[in-house]
């Protein structure tokens, strides 16, 4: 399996990276022998980067993943984890103060029977909790060991800004990657997140990159997902966020170029991501080693150009304001200056 660095850090991660989401969610996921099956099954084909959170399952995806890496080489290992999101109802067990960023570290570490985590991730921001805090805890865990490097996610592109400059204040490594939902049906972070990041080194790691199942090909129009998979289960959610008729028109050609590449839809919906090199990995999700296969093949083979451009341009997407003040007002007052070829690279396109 090829790997990435994470964003400008010395750590290199496959560019296909284990969601363990499933593992052990009762109403869409999958049990210990499946879970232990599936992490087998990748590091078998290569793989190195395992993501986890202690929300998943409410915490039993860190229990599993603790044991289906019994026995397992760690430190060739890239293990992340997450928090943020509330773990019991008393006030501070939520959220990225010191008090609890330090526990949450600590109790997915015993969790799992880990002395380290590789990444250590916020997983969303926290309105009531300083900058400066959140990132001192961060930096504390580094230090003492705990942790070796940090990242975000969910953040808006000025959360990430202002969270770098508080870790630079006090000379620690910036968070090294975001994590964020990017796919060929949501694409909203090309316009500010995705940029943000690239300024600042990071490398992007995508979550529901097969949006949550729609991208696989399995619901084509008006059909009724089986019970146990996940839009079955989530339908209330996941309808909105990913299913209307332009969106399924774009899953029938993602279908089409995998008929024509002899690839699953899966495997060529992977790649599209894959082709730009900002990202880092995708974070695939399964229930079983069959569903895990295609996605691991993406972890090879490549798209062409000519078929990324024409899944690119099937379901455009529109960057609103300000980048269409920008493809008047910046085009006509600064194109007659030649810029370095990488100057604007990641201002949203202007023509
Ligand atoms: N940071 C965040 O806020 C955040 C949020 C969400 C996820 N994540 C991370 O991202 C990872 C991946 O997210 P995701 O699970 O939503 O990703 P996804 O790849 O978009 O969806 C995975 C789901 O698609 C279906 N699927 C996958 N391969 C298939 C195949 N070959 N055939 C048929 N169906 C298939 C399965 O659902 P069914 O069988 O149920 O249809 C599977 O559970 C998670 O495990 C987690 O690590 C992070």
């Amino acid at each position: 399996m090829k790997n990435r660095y994470l964003g400008n850090s010395g750590l290199a991660v496959s560019r296909v990276c284990l969601g363990t989401m499933t593992f052990g969610n009762q109403a869409w996921g999958c049990d210990q022998k499946a879970s232990t099956a599936m992490v087998d099954a990748y590091i078998e084909a290569g793989g190195n980067f395992i993501d986890t959170a202690d929300l998943y399952a409410n915490t039993v995806s860190e229990t599993f993943l603790g044991k289906a890496l019994e026995g397992k080489n760690r430190d060739n290992l890239v293990i992340a984890s997450k928090s943020w999101f509330p773990m019991n109802d008393t006030p501070n067990a939520r959220g990225n103060s010191r008090k609890h960023i330090i526990e949450a570290c600590e109790a997915s570490l015993k969790r799992m029977n880990l002395d380290y985590l590789d990444l250590f991730q916020i997983h969303g921001p926290d309105p009531y909790t300083p900058i400066e805090e959140t990132m001192g805890a961060l930096n504390d865990l580094v230090q003492s060991g705990k942790i070796r490097y940090t990242g975000c996610s969910n953040l808006y592109g000025w959360q990430i800004m202002k969270a770098n400059a508080a870790a630079k204040q006090i000379g620690m490594q910036p968070f090294i990657s975001g994590q964020y939902l990017y796919n060929l049906i949501r694409r909203d972070i090309e316009t500010e997140i995705l940029p943000a990041c690239v300024d600042q080194g990071m490398g992007l790691l995508c979550w529901s990159p097969l949006a949550s199942g729609l991208l696989t090909g399995k619901y084509r129009g008006v059909d009724i997902p089986d019970p146990g998979t996940r839009f079955k289960e989530m339908g209330a959610i996941l309808n909105d966020r990913f299913i209307w008729k332009e969106a399924l028109e774009l899953v029938d050609l993602v279908c089409a170029i995998g008929d024509e590449t002899g690839q699953s839809p899966v495997t060529v919906a992977l790649s599209w991501i894959l082709k730009d090199h900002a990202i880092s990995s995708v974070l695939v999700g399964a229930r079983s080693v069959e569903q895990l296969e295609p996605s691991l093949v993406a972890g090879e083979w490549d798209l062409s150009d000519e078929h990324r451009t024409a899944l690119t341009e099937k379901l455009p997407h529109n960057h609103g304001y300000p980048c269409d003040w920008m493809k008047v007002a910046l085009v006509s007052n600064f194109s007659k200056t030649e810029f370095e070829p990488n100057r604007a690279q990641r201002f949203p396109p202007l023509a």
